[in-house]
Formats: C-alpha cells, sequence, structure tokens
C-alpha cells in the first residue's frame, strides 16, 4: 500500500482530496471483475484493486484449493487498464496475522438465507475480510457486482452498522453471449459443461416472463421440474426473495422489488446467478 501512502501525501500537498476507489477480488479476472473497475476509474482519482483468495469465506477445503490462482495474468490485465490503479496482492499474514480465522457476524438475518444457509460461515468470512480491507485502504467508494446480489446487501449492511464512511457501489451482472454469468469458477467448467450452463439463465428468464401471471409456488415447482429434465445440472436452491430483506414471501406485494436466486452444480463446480423480476 505503499502507492496509495504516496498519493495521499501528494494530494495533501496539492490541497484537493484524492479520491479512492476499491474493487476487491479473489482474481482471476474476467470482464465481470473489469467492468467494476471501468466504473470504478471513471468516479475517482485512484483506484485500489485487491486480489486475494481469502481463506475464511470457503466452507469448502476442495473448492478452496482448486479455486483459479493466475496471478501473473491479473497484473497483465490489469497494468493494461489504467496508470491510476494500485494492484494490492497481500499474503494472507497481512490479512490475518497467524491466527486465519473469522469474526462472527450478524446482518439483520441477511447471512441466514440463501449463500448464508449452504455455506456455513461464508459471510463470516466476507465481513471480516472487507472490514480489514476497508480499513488499510480507507477508500472513499468500494464496488461490488450484482452476481452476488447477497454479498452486496450484506456489504451494505456491514458499512452501516459499523459506521463506515464508505458509499458502497452495486454493478450490473456481467455475462457470457451465451448468457452465462461471469465467475472465476467458469474456468473450471469442460466446453461441453460451459454449454450446459447457458440453461440457468434461460430458466431464470422465463421465471421473469412468467412472474407477472404465476405465484411463488408455481414458479419454484417449475423450476424445479426445468432441472429435472436436466441431469448435467443439480439445483442445490431456488429462491425467490424481497430484495432488501432476501426472503421467501408468502404473497406477492405490489410494492416490493422482488429476485429469484439460483445456485446450482454443474459436474462439481458451484455456481450462482440471480435476476431482477419486476
Ligand atoms: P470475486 O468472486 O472475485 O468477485 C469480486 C467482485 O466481482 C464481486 O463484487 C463480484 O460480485 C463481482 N463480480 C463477479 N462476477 C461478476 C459478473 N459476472 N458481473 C459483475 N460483477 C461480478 O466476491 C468476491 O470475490 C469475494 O467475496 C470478495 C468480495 C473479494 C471478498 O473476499
Amino acid at each position: 500500500m505503499h502507492d496509495l501512502a504516496l498519493r495521499r501525501r501528494e494530494s495533501l500537498h496539492s490541497g484537493k482530496k484524492c479520491k479512492i476507489g476499491f474493487v476487491p477480488t479473489m482474481g482471476a479476472l474476467h470482464k465481470g471483475h473489469l467492468s467494476l473497475v471501468e466504473e470504478a476509474l471513471k468516479e475517482n482519482d485512484v483506484v485500489v484493486v485487491s486480489i486475494f483468495v481469502n481463506p475464511t469465506q470457503f466452507d469448502n477445503p476442495t473448492d478452496l484449493e482448486k479455486y483459479p490462482r493466475v496471478p501473473e495474468k491479473d497484473l497483465e490485465i490489469l497494468k493494461g487498464l489504467s496508470q491510476d490503479l494500485i494492484i494490492y496482492l497481500p499474503p494472507v499474514s497481512d490479512i490475518y496475522g497467524d491466527n486465519i480465522a473469522s469474526e462472527p457476524y450478524s446482518f439483520d438475518g441477511l447471512e441466514n438465507e440463501m449463500e448464508g444457509k449452504h455455506r456455513k460461515g461464508h459471510f463470516d468470512g466476507v465481513g471480516t475480510v472487507l472490514k480489514t480491507f476497508f480499513k488499510i485502504v480507507s477508500p472513499d467508494k468500494a464496488y461490488f457486482g450484482e452476481k452476488d446480489f447477497q454479498q452486496l446487501q450484506i456489504v451494505r449492511k456491514l458499512v452501516q452498522s459499523e459506521n463506515l464512511d464508505l458509499e458502497i457501489v452495486g454493478c450490473p451482472i456481467f455475462r457470457e453471449e451465451n448468457g452465462l454469468a461471469m465467475s472465476s469458477r467458469n474456468e473450471r467448467l469442460s466446453k461441453q459443461e460451459f454449454k450446459d450452463a447457458s440453461f440457468i439463465y434461460k430458466v431464470l428468464s422465463e421465471v421473469r416472463e412468467k412472474f407477472a401471471t404465476n405465484s411463488f409456488k408455481e414458479l419454484d415447482d417449475y423450476v424445479a421440474e426445468r432441472f429435472l429434465s436436466r441431469p448435467s445440472i443439480k439445483l442445490e436452491y431456488f429462491q425467490i426473495a424481497n430484495e432488501n430483506t432476501l426472503r421467501a414471501e408468502e404473497k406477492k406485494n405490489n410494492a416490493t422489488k422482488y429476485r429469484a436466486f439460483i445456485a446450482v452444480f454443474v459436474g462439481d463446480v458451484r455456481l450462482i446467478d440471480n435476476i431482477s423480476l419486476n
């Protein structure tokens, strides 16, 4: 973070506040990540991109071990983007010292839904690493993708409850041409699996089309049936939820914004996606 300290000192001398944008990532960068970096570059004087595969947010040791790590390639991509980027690749000890553990967090129950239910301790790990990063980088704005919509809402709650002086910016989901949401984990799919995985967004789009005329229950049943017809993809969960509470509701309310959330396995690769419904 030496570059950042230098920039801050320069900005103190010039009397102008240097606006710092922050894009936290776990690397294996793709166009989805880069769309966040580009947005941050537009709105700030300098942008910090962190690349850190955070051990405490993985509930599954095999997933952590197999998570793609290509730091040289990532550096190459980022260096070509802008002079105003600071790339931060901390060793685990920078973030955790010699105690690799997360703090327990409560985010008004947001942490108990969907990903929280299926990946025990995941959001404690995310909360812990982001709180540390926010302290080190002290950004004016931090950028997160709607791809991980639950994470985005949880980070907003973290900033609120910890009274952090920082704006969270949500950015739209960047997709492959076949509709599959871009993800570092897509690198682990075979060609055939990559093709098969386009089915996820296809079904989410169908749900959006049917949303006005079908009940929650009808849509749940529809999705379950669609995936039963595709044995190459295993549905882990499908949930339509209120965008703010992330909870499922009994009945539709016209004033509420709803989103459909999904997690599946394609082979042994776990993928998540979501879509706004109204
Ligand atoms: P990672 O999965 O690397 O994602 C970094 C950021 O990129 C997240 O905000 C994520 O939502 C966003 N992103 C990923 N794929 C995207 C896509 N297809 N379109 C738009 N944005 C996309 O999320 C994490 O890392 C970690 O949990 C982290 C926040 C870095 C904490 O460890």
